[in-house]
């Protein structure tokens, strides 16, 4: 570092959390000098295509078609990786800390899945990774995570944490929109992953997960024992169904520890329409925490987005800009802990829950008997049922039931026993129903 002088930051990616960056830079460049006593001085930038039009005044900023050329620039102090996807993020990361520069990323793909190594590579040459962008954008959960709830043994964390799916599944449920063009319209205001099969898919929300759940309980990322399913199977008839039981269906990401383990997972779930989080919508995030002595705390606010996403990199910058250099490399460990343990994680057979089923079964007398016997065979009881008469000159009718607590493994055998029977014709839709709050 300059001596308290300016710092010097180097941006990779021009696109809308890169421009995001420049923008609030500029904007709020003065304040932000007053906060951290000395300026950040944006030296260089890098873009696929450095003459495309961009949204921020790129003015005084060198510009380069190869990302490594600021990763190798000696002036460069702090590398922003705004670039998303594993490679070449992985690459630059990497070269960055090999030089002993700090590296901030808003790159979740990047840390879920390599994680141990960005982070062992950081210790090796005592510097830095910082990643408040990674997790829901402008809410600072990370921050909150590992600073202001460090006293606590973390119970649970549940949090709607990807903007695409929450304002897909708002949106279809406000104005009856497709899948399709909620999607749509989620692109076109850049909530969105480059590929959007991260974010329907679920695995967008898993990434965040990984890292949230490492900070909360002190565990190596485990990105890959994450059970995770997206948004993609949800139907707009699910949706009204969910209504006539008093829930809505909202995509959560949920790590909780017990007894037993950690439980990971990631999956659309029936909330109860007076929970907290069943009020979050569009493409807004939230983060219910449930710890041992503050309780139960929620953080709500824009997890994506071009600003909102700047504020979480620039927050980051910042506390670097702040911290004396003599401490940069092992103050604050990567994941929060200095010692972490490696938790077992709770295989998804073995977690108990309720669940909403939704059937298309041929019109025939006894059907629904049928079922509800099939189903007290296997252990699980019902709480409510709903059947929808067919549509004129139709000859099917759709069957919504709501159960009563059973392991997940029964219920996997009672919907494969379900889906042997002749009068049931399409797959069973499952859906969890958890009360969070
Ligand atoms: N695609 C992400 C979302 C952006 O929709 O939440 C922020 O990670």
């Amino acid at each position: 570092m300059n001596s308290r002088g300016s710092l010097n930051l180097g941006l990779l990616g021009l696109g809308t959390v890169g421009c995001g960056v420049i923008n609030l830079l500029r904007r709020n460049g003065d304040e932000i000098a007053r906060r951290c006593g000395r300026s950040l001085n944006l030296v260089c930038a890098s873009a696929r295509d450095i003459n495309k039009r961009r949204a921020a005044d790129l003015d005084g900023i060198s510009l380069h078609a190869d990302p490594m050329a600021v990763v190798n620039d000696e002036r460069v102090e702090i590398v922003l990786e705004l670039i998303g996807g594993i490679e070449p993020a992985r690459q630059l990361a990497l070269a960055t800390l090999r030089q002993g520069k700090r590296l901030v990323t808003a790159n979740k793909a990047l840390l879920a899945e390599c994680g141990r190594e960005i982070f062992s590579a950081a210790d090796k040459h005592a510097t830095r990774v910082a990643y408040e962008a990674a997790v829901a954008g402008g809410i600072p959960v990370i921050k909150m995570l590992r600073e202001g709830l460090a006293a606590n043994r973390i119970r649970s964390i549940a949090g709607i944490i990807n903007g695409t799916s929450n304002y897909i599944l708002s949106e279809m449920a406000a104005s009856q929109k497709s899948f399709q063009e909620a999607l749509g319209a989620a692109q076109a205001c850049g909530y969105a992953e480059a590929d959007p099969s991260l974010d329907i898919g679920g695995f967008d929300a898993a990434h965040k997960l990984a890292l949230m759940a490492s900070v909360a309980f002190g565990m190596p990322l485990d990105y890959e024992q994450i059970h995770i399913e997206g948004v993609d199977a949800i139907d707009l008839n699910d949706l009204s169904y969910a209504a006539e039981f008093k829930h809505v269906i909202k995509h959560v990401g949920i790590a909780r520890h017990t007894a037993c383990g950690v439980e990971l997972r990631v999956h659309p779930v029936l909330l109860p329409q007076r929970s907290l989080l069943a009020h979050v919508g569009g493409a807004m995030n939230a983060v219910f925490v449930d710890a041992d002595a503050a309780g139960p705390s929620l953080y709500y606010g824009a997890g994506a987005g071009s600003e909102p996403t700047a504020s979480a990199v620039l927050a980051d910058v910042i506390d670097i800009a702040r911290m004396p250099e003599s401490e940069l490399g092992d103050a604050m460990p990567s994941l929060s802990f200095h010692t972490l343990s490696d938790l077992p994680i709770v295989p998804m057979r073995e977690i108990s829950g309720s669940h909403y089923l939704r059937l298309k079964v041929k019109d025939r007398l006894g059907v629904l008997a049928q079922l509800t016997g099939l189903l007290a065979e296997q252990g699980v009881s019902i709480e409510a049922a709903l059947q929808k008469e067919p549509l004129p000159g139709a000859d099917t009718a759709m069957i919504v039931l709501l159960t009563h607590q059973v392991k997940e493994a029964l219920m996997n055998k009672a919907i494969a026993m379900i889906e042997r029977l002749d009068e049931v014709i399409d797959p069973v839709v499952r859906i969890r129903v958890e009360t969070l709050d």
